[in-house]
């Protein structure tokens, strides 16, 4: 395209990110920008950045030391590379990244990149130090549009949908509800309207996403505010969506009919990620969770008697402030009492403006770092019998890209996992039935189970290979 510029953004952090990423390209595309997959050719780098714990947000600035580098290069030639500074980390950071990184043009906030072409323009017209981090009265939703079909096609046959932005409940470590703000659901006919848009492009399986996404209470049809449960089922009418998925979920709001849809719903898969963070009692407590390890568990229970194979994921922390080894071993007996399909685990990361950060009995790095090693064995612990069940099982893969052999293609299994099996390429995109071979610690292989060897031939005429 005459006149077209090259645009490169790099996400850090959670599925947020990347569907913001993919939105701030869609704002972009109507002012000539075109994404290109090599940094060394932008005219526009966006880092999309992340601020949940300390090396997250430092990430940024070894790489702005990188882009800097790359502009200094691009000036040699006459070239103008401009930077943006985008997400959690520039909400909470503001003017501080452009004193600290003074290469940086723009810093945008996490809800203001509908504004992001303006604020490229002006960047592009010469103005130095172009910052907007100001929570707006508008709605960022309400400004974007669609993406256009053929970008959402280049993007593959999964996709996130955000349904929900924002956090109210104020754990005390954490910085969400500073950085993406109050709690706020988007309407069910533009959730509706974006995922039909998705599926017309080829999208099978939609992953809806928010900080809380299970408290989503967006105003429906009717103008009443609907569950995610009931979200749920009006995306799973979309002709051509086979399969849903929701994250992350908060255990006090998992409710009597998001549970049931577990049983109810086939397209919504038996996989849900509802982090407890801690198995302690006092810890909780201290954390602000509103919730006890008896409720994590009565939750988790009432789940798994809907959809006994629900594959269950967490988060923990170790280390938040006043946490004694009775305390982790607590957390240790929970991860064995569950039986998780996997978790992340992290040591706490004292975050400037949470409260947590103010507590006196902060927990010394090598305890932490002794706690984590010992809770990640026992998670690979949990996460290996998970898998080894599946050995002889045939489960349903949804194919999204070639392997990194020939003649491979990676999919995931209804519970998420990874799953690598020799198929043709006329499968990309579509399910098929495989049969689970062998399970390594991240991903499973497996080969086409017989039926889906009619499917592949189907595939293949309607290929017309
Ligand atoms: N330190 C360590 N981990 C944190 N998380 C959030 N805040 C912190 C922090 N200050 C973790 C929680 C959350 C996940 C997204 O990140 O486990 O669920
Ligand atoms: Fe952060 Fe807690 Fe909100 Fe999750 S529920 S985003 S951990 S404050």
């Amino acid at each position: 395209m005459k006149g077209s510029r090259k645009l490169f953004v790099k996400s850090f952090g959670c599925q947020m990110n990347v569907y913001d990423s993919r939105r701030m390209a869609d704002t972009l595309a109507p002012k000539g920008y075109v994404e290109t997959a090599a940094i060394e050719d932008a005219d526009l780098v966006i880092l999309n950045t992340c601020h949940i714990r300390e090396k997250a947000a430092e990430k940024v600035y070894s790489e702005l030391g990188r882009v800097r580098l790359l502009k200094e290069a691009a000036a040699v030639h006459g070239r103008r590379l401009l930077i943006a500074v985008a997400g959690c980390g520039a909400q909470a950071e503001g003017e501080e990244i452009v004193r600290r990184a003074p290469a940086v043009d723009v810093v945008v906030g996490s809800q203001n990149y509908h504004r992001l072409a303006d604020l490229v323009a002006r960047a592009e017209r010469g103005e130095k130090k172009v910052v907007d981090t100001e929570f707006p009265v508008e709605d960022k939703f309400d400004a974007l549009h669609l993406p256009s079909l053929a970008a959402t096609r280049s993007r593959g046959v999964t996709a996130f949908v955000t349904v929900q932005e924002g956090c109210d409940k104020f754990c005390t470590f954490c910085v969400v509800p500073y950085t993406r703000g109050a709690e706020a659901s988007r309407p069910v006919g533009k959730i509706v309207a974006e995922v039909e848009r998705l599926a017309e492009a080829g999208v099978r399986e939609v992953t809806l996403i928010g900080q809380n996404v299970n408290a989503y209470h967006g105003a429906g049809p009717d103008g009443r505010p609907w569950s995610l449960a009931e979200l749920l089922a009006r995306v799973a009418q979309i002709s051509g969506i086979e399969r849903l998925r929701y994250t992350t979920s908060h255990p006090l709001d998992m409710h009597d009919d998001l549970i049931v849809a577990h049983r109810d719903l086939p397209q919504l898969m038996p996989q849900l990620h509802l982090p407890v963070q801690s198995g302690s009692d006092r810890i909780l407590a201290a954390m602000n969770r509103r919730h006890t390890r008896a409720d994590y568990l009565s939750v988790v229970s009432r789940l798994r008697r809907a959809r006994p194979d629900l594959a269950l994921t967490s988060d923990f922390i170790v280390g938040f402030p006043g946490e004694t080894e009775d305390h982790f071993a607590a957390t240790l007996g929970l991860v064995g009492e569950i039986g998780y399909a996997g978790a992340y685990s992290f040591k706490y990361s004292p975050r400037p403006g949470t409260p947590g950060a103010q507590l006196d009995d902060q927990v010394d790095e090598e305890v932490k770092a002794d706690r984590l090693h010992r809770l990640q064995a026992a998670i690979d612990a949990n996460q290996a019998a998970f898998n080894r069940r599946l050995i002889g099982r045939t489960l349903s893969v949804l194919f999204e890209r070639p392997g990194r052999y020939g003649g491979q293609l990676v999919g995931r299994s209804p519970y998420l996992q990874p799953v690598q099996v020799t198929a043709p390429p006329a499968l990309l995109g579509r399910i098929a039935d495989v049969t689970i071979t062998e399970v390594a610690s991240n991903s499973m292989f497996g080969a086409l189970a017989q039926g889906a060897a009619r499917a592949q031939k189907t595939a293949l005429l309607d290929a017309g290979a």
